[in-house]
């Protein structure tokens, strides 16, 4: 049986869940009969059913001791908004089940795992864990760090240079390359965040467009303006932009605008975390820093960098 094969699948699902599951993880699970997916079901959202339960919800056949259920996280195994999902794993009648990792969170951590095999279920994994923690960077970064995974995407010339020293625009990707960076960058993080001065260069839209999926996902946009400079016609005002800035303030048109103090002109992390992953009623675990040099820098030297992508155009 190609275990991996099936793990993907439930890759695919979990996806479907992006923008909608906030700080929770992104999830998807199979049955699998003599090599068939005969249900699916993925994690939708705060207050849905998880993913195993929706699988099962789904499944249209009764279940038979020799079906395996493939999932990418560890079921989980207390109460929180759903009841355990390893409760009705049990119930079921399931008797195999193949996980991707184990869950980074300590109400769960291996004790899934162990309530599956005290009720007699075989569990097998990590079945294809490297693309399984992957998926769920944002999630894990929370869980272990207490902040959101950073990525930092730059773009720069053969000779380096990132902007025109005169203050106006320079494009430097290509197509191929824009549409690259739509498909897995912008596409897999919560949100995309720039500094005030790239908006007032560039005027972007930081939205994900021109690709060949069918995904409607798209990131938050988050600008960090200490001065509340930006330009109020700038198209990526919208009721998917956060503003971080020092000053009181409305909102500007649906725009949020928030309000997080500087330390040493630097905005205070701990405060713009408590605020992205908890306060917000769109919670964010992953963000791709797009630039420019002054927000990157803040960003690596606060040591807050968990990878970098360079495009050279
Ligand atoms: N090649 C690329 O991949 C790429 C990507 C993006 C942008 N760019 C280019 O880069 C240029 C702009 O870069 P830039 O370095 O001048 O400006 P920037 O990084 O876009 O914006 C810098 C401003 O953002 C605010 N800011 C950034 N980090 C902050 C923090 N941690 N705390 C508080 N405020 C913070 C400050 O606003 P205040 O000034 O109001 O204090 C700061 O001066 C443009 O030419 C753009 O085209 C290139």
């Amino acid at each position: 049986m190609n275990h991996e094969y099936f793990m993907h699948r439930c890759i695919e699902l979990a996806q479907k869940g992006r923008g909608l599951v906030g700080n929770n993880p992104l999830v998807g699970s199979v049955l699998v009969r003599e090599g068939t997916v005969i249900a699916e079901g993925y994690y939708r959202g705060v207050g849905t059913g998880h993913a195993e339960v929706d699988m099962i919800k789904n499944c249209e056949q009764d279940i038979l001791p020799t079906d395996g259920l493939y999932v990418n996280l560890e079921p989980c195994c207390h109460t929180g908004k759903t009841p355990p999902c390893t409760d009705a794993i049990i119930t079921s009648g399931i008797k195999n089940v193949f996980i991707g990792m184990k869950d980074p969170d300590e109400r769960v951590s291996g004790q899934g795992i162990a309530a599956l095999r005290s009720a007699g279920i075989k569990v097998t994994g990590p079945v294809a864990g490297t693309l399984c923690e992957r998926l769920n960077k944002g999630y894990i970064s929370l869980r272990t760090k207490s902040r959101p995974y950073i990525t930092l995407k730059r773009a720069q010339t053969r000779e380096g240079a990132v902007a025109n020293t005169d203050g106006t625009k320079l494009c430097i990707t290509s197509d191929i390359q824009n549409k690259w960076s739509h498909t897995h960058l912008r596409s897999s993080h919560d949100a995309i965040l720039i500094g005030v001065q790239t908006v007032e260069i560039d005027d972007p839209q930081l939205t994900i467009r021109n690709i060949d999926t069918n995904s409607e996902f798209q990131p938050l946009k988050i600008i960090f303006d200490p001065e509340l400079r930006i330009n109020r016609d700038a198209k990526l005002l919208d009721n998917r932009t956060i503003i971080i800035t020092a000053k009181e303030s409305e909102p500007i048109g649906e725009t949020k605008v928030i309000t997080v103090p500087l330390i040493d002109n630097h905005f205070d992390w701990n405060a713009l975390w408590q605020y992205l992953t908890t306060d917000n009623r769109q919670p964010i675990t992953s963000i791709l820093v797009e630039g420019g040099s002054k927000t990157w820098e803040a960003f690596q030297s606060a040591g807050i960098v968990d990878e970098e992508v360079i495009l050279i155009g």
